[in-house]
């Protein structure tokens, strides 16, 4: 529709507005004959005409008047054209087929534009308000993180305000599959994250375990961004009421991984955890929150540094002098023993724990998945075998001593034996020198 055509239409609306009949006056009072009794009847049958008359109008203009609102047909008049644009280019179109087809097909504009009564209406109308049918998601999203959005804050995660579907359908933005791309509108690479300093979550979510069956095996029961965070009233990770809270996040994980998260709550971490001990790990501090690899994959079976040893530092040094891991540093990836192949995953035990993988009474079986033949003097072998304490391995300490000034011991004779001899061979070099200038002269 043209500007011209638009303020024709509005000007049209003014029109009728002024125009308006009033009401028809049926008695003249300066016509007041009692002797005339014919002309009083006549006069009596006028003014019930003119009544008929008058609420013969007052329906006529009732159901025509264009001030009124009857049906979304009176606001598609103007909207279903396709280039309506406001003052700054904003699009005013709405295609009526698209809304008919949404959830809220059955809706009038004016139920959701509920202050507009009459037209023309004012440029400005204001922004509708979702809560009048949606109270509870309305309170939900006000006590969240996402309580002060400058724009709409329900179509920023639903979509085209017009077009709005349930969660169950593939059209809508809030169906599984299209979580992530939705909450990626912010937080992404794009500036609305880091305007407020947080950090770009997309990329790596959908390079994870949850992203690719989400993204390319298209599961549904993958996690996506509201699994693990709600939808209205999500908070914070520092907020202990957050499903992301440290100590919350077994179960979050849980309502999925039913079994992992009974095996983790009996382990001396999720014990330790459930007792308030915060250091100890949940889920998310081995296997991250957002990059989650695949547990046979390489890169996650070469860290055993971030994963285990990043806590149990003293451990981990002892590790890294054994075989096990010297093998594991020669470079590229070789299939030898992590921290979890000898201590279990979820399930982490003391050594004084009989069910524990690493009880002496189950040491055979735990080095014998690799170990074909192990036996109880095999696995006399210490794997954390500290050479460093002397309290704790005597005999290691001393051998590592005395393996130890020896090699000092044989690096310093040699290395005064050749420092001597160079000596020695200099001198030998300047007396022959001399011995040969002597001949020449
Ligand atoms: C006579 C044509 C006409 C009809 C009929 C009409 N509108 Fe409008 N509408 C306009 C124009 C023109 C604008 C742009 C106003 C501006 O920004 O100057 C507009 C703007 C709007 C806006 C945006 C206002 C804003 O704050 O940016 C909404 C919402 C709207 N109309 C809803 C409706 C609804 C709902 C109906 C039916 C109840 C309706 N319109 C009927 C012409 C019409
Ligand atoms: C489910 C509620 C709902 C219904 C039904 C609805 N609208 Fe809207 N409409 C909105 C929301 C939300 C906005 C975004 C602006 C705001 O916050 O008010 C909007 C915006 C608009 C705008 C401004 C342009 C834009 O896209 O931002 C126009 C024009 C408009 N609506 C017209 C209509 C017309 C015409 C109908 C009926 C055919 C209709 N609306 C039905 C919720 C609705
Ligand atoms: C941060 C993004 C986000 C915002 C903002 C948001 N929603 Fe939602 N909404 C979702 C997600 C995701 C779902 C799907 C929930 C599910 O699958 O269980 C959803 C589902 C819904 C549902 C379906 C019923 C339900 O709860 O499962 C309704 C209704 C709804 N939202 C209304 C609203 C209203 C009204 C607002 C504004 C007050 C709003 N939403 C704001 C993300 C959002
Ligand atoms: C006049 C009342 C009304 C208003 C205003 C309204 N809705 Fe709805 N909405 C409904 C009804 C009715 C349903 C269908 C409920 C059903 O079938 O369970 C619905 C369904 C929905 C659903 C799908 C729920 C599901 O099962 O997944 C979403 C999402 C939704 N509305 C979001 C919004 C948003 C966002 C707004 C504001 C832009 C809004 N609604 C405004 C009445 C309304
Ligand atoms: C319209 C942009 C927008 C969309 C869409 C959006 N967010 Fe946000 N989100 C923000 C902004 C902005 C903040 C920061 C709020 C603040 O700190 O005041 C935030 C904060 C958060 C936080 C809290 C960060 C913290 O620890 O403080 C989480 C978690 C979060 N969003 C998750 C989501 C999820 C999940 C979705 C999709 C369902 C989503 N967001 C969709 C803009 C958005
Ligand atoms: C498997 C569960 C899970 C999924 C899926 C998930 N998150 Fe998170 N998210 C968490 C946990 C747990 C935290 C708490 C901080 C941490 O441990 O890194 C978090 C933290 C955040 C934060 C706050 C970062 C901070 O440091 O404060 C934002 C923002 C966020 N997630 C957004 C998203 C978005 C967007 C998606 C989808 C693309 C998503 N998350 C998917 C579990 C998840
Ligand atoms: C909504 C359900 C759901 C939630 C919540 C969830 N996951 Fe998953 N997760 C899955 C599904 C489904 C797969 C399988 C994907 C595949 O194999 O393609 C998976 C795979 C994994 C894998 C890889 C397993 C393998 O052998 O390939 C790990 C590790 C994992 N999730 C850890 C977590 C952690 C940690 C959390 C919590 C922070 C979490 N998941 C939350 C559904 C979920
Ligand atoms: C102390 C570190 C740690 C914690 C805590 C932890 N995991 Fe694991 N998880 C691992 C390791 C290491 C593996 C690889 C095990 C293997 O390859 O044998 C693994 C494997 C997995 C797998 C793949 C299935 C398997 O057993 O190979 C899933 C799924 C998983 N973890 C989910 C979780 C969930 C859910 C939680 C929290 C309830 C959790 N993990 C807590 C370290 C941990
Ligand atoms: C976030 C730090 C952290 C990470 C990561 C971590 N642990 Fe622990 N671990 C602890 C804490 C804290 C305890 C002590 C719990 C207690 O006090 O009962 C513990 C206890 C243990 C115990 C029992 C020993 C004892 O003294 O009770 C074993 C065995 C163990 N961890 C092995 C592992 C293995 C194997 C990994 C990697 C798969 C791992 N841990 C990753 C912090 C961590
Ligand atoms: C080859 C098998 C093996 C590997 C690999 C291994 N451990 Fe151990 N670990 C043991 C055994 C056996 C014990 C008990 C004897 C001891 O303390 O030396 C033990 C003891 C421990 C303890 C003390 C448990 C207690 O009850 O006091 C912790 C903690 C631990 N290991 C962590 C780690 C970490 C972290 C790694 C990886 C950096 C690792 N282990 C790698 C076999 C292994
Ligand atoms: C995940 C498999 C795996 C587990 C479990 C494992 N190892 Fe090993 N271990 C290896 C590999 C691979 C090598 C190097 C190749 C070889 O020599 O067999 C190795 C080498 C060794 C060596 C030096 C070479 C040799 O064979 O004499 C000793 C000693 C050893 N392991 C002891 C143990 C003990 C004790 C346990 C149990 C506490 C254990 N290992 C558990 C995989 C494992």
């Amino acid at each position: 529709m043209s500007k011209a055509a638009q303020e024709q239409l509005r000007f049209v609306g003014k029109m009728v507005h002024v125009s308006l009949p009033r009401e028809p006056s049926s008695v003249d009072s300066r016509e007041s004959d009692p002797a005339d009794a014919n002309a009083g009847r006549a006069r009596a049958r006028g003014v019930i005409r003119d009544a008929i008359f008058a609420i013969l109008l007052a329906i006529l203009l009732f159901l025509c008047w264009p001030g009124r609102l009857h049906a979304q047909d009176d606001c598609l008049a103007c909207h279903s054209d396709k280039d309506m644009k406001n003052a700054a280019g904003h699009s005013l179109a709405v295609d009526g087929d698209k809304l008919g087809a949404s959830i809220h097909g059955s809706l009038k504009c004016g139920d959701c534009h509920a202050d507009i009564k009459t037209y023309p209406h004012p440029d400005k109308v204001a922004r509708v308000q979702c809560l009048t049918c949606h109270a509870t998601e309305e309170s939900d999203l006000k006590g969240s993180v996402h309580a002060d959005g400058k724009d709409h804050p329900c179509i920023s995660c639903h979509g085209d305000a017009h077009t709005i579907f349930p969660k169950a359908d593939a059209r809508s933005a809030v169906y599984p599959l299209n979580v992530p791309g939705t909450c990626a509108q912010c937080h992404s690479n794009n500036g609305m994250g880091q305007k407020h300093g947080l950090p770009s979550i997309y990329p790596k979510y959908i390079d994870s375990i949850h992203g690719y069956a989400l993204s390319k095996e298209g599961l549904l029961v993958a996690a996506n961004c509201q699994s693990c965070h709600g939808s209205h009233h999500i908070l914070s990770h520092k907020d202990p009421q957050s499903p992301t809270f440290k100590s919350n996040i077994p179960n979050t994980c849980g309502t999925c991984h039913a079994k992992i998260n009974v095996d983790y709550s009996q382990g001396a971490h999720g014990k330790a955890i459930a007792a308030g001990k915060m250091k100890a790990p949940v889920c998310t501090d081995c296997h991250t929150a957002h990059g989650i690899l695949q547990p046979t994959e390489a890169a996650f079976r070469m860290q055993s540094t971030p994963i285990c040893g990043s806590c149990h530092k003293d451990k981990l040094s002892t590790y890294h002098d054994t075989f096990h891991s010297q093998l594991g540093l020669l470079g590229g990836y070789v299939e030898t023993a992590r921290c979890w192949d000898c201590h279990g995953a979820h399930d982490v035990l003391p050594a004084r724990d009989p069910k524990s993988p690493i009880a002496p009474a189950n040491l055979v079986t735990t080095c014998g998945r690799c170990h074909a033949g192990a036996n109880l003097q095999f696995v006399q072998y210490q794997p954390h075998a500290n050479a460093r304490d002397r309290k704790l391995n005597p005999a290691l300490y001393f051998i590592r001593l005395f393996m130890n000034l020896l090699l000092a011991g044989t690096l310093t004779f040699f290395m005064i034996h050749t420092i001597l001899w160079l000596i020695r061979a200099r001198i030998e070099q300047v007396k022959n020198n001399s011995a040969i200038g002597g001949d020449h002269d």
